[in-house]
């Protein structure tokens, strides 16, 4: 079955010194979906993006702004993305023992709401939330930094996933994250995910080979 294929350019490979044209540079690029890695220093050993910078990005594209937040404390921040202007926000299941609650705080403020797991969590733990999310991510790499190799092991849990979301008869995206290259990107899709982001991949070279860049991950 061929499904459309989204790509999330993740900024986390930006340059961060001139943030505002590289989201520019990714959307003419032909991106679907820009990619906004948020993280707090305790539930990944790396800080990087606040609530501020993504007000600061809003003007920049009209495409949906998917915010991934690993952090410990996502209930607080969610409202100062919301407001900052996120489009969807996605939570892990191992922020604590509340997914459900912050799905429905992400919902209740009227956005896309995201479940996602690293690599070392069973699928189940998505189980009692299909019901309602409209994007699961499986990270395939630990999450923490940009530039990592793929975790191969994964290809089973998409392939699992997929079968989950068909069950559900909803339209829901299933999001692949970490170490994805035009090779990788074959073999995700082939397992069943239909939206790809990728750092390193398309930020690679200057803004005029982005477009380049995204056109081989989706082939
Ligand atoms: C990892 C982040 C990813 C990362 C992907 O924690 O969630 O979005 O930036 O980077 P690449 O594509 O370089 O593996
Ligand atoms: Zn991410």
């Amino acid at each position: 079955m061929t499904r459309p294929i989204y790509i999330a350019p993740s900024i986390l490979s930006a340059d961060f010194a001139r943030l505002g044209d590289e989201v520019r540079a990714a959307d003419e690029a032909g991106a679907d979906f820009i990619h906004v890695d948020v993280m707090d220093g305790h539930f990944v050993p790396n800080l990087t993006i606040g609530p501020d910078v993504v007000r600061a990005l809003r003007p920049h594209t009209q495409k949906s702004l998917d915010v991934h937040l690993m952090v410990q404390k996502p209930d607080m921040l969610i409202p100062l993305f919301v407001a900052a202007g996120a489009d969807i926000i996605t939570v892990h299941a191992e922020s604590g023992p509340h997914l459900d609650r912050s799905l429905q705080l992400i919902h209740s403020l009227g956005k896309k709401a995201g479940a996602t797991i690293c690599p070392a969590t069973h699928e189940s733990a998505l189980e009692y939330v299909m019901d309602t999310v409209d994007l699961i991510l499986l990270m395939t790499v630990n999450p923490g930094f940009g530039g990592q190799k793929f975790i191969a092991s994964q290809l089973r849990k998409i392939e699992a996933v997929r079968r989950m979301i068909e069950k559900t008869g909803r339209a829901i995206y299933l999001q692949v994250d970490g170490g994805i290259n035009p090779t990788t990107a074959r073999e995700v899709i082939a397992a069943g995910a239909d939206v790809l982001v990728a750092g390193s991949a398309v930020f690679t070279g200057n803004a005029a080979d982005y477009a380049a860049n995204i056109q081989k991950l989706r082939s």
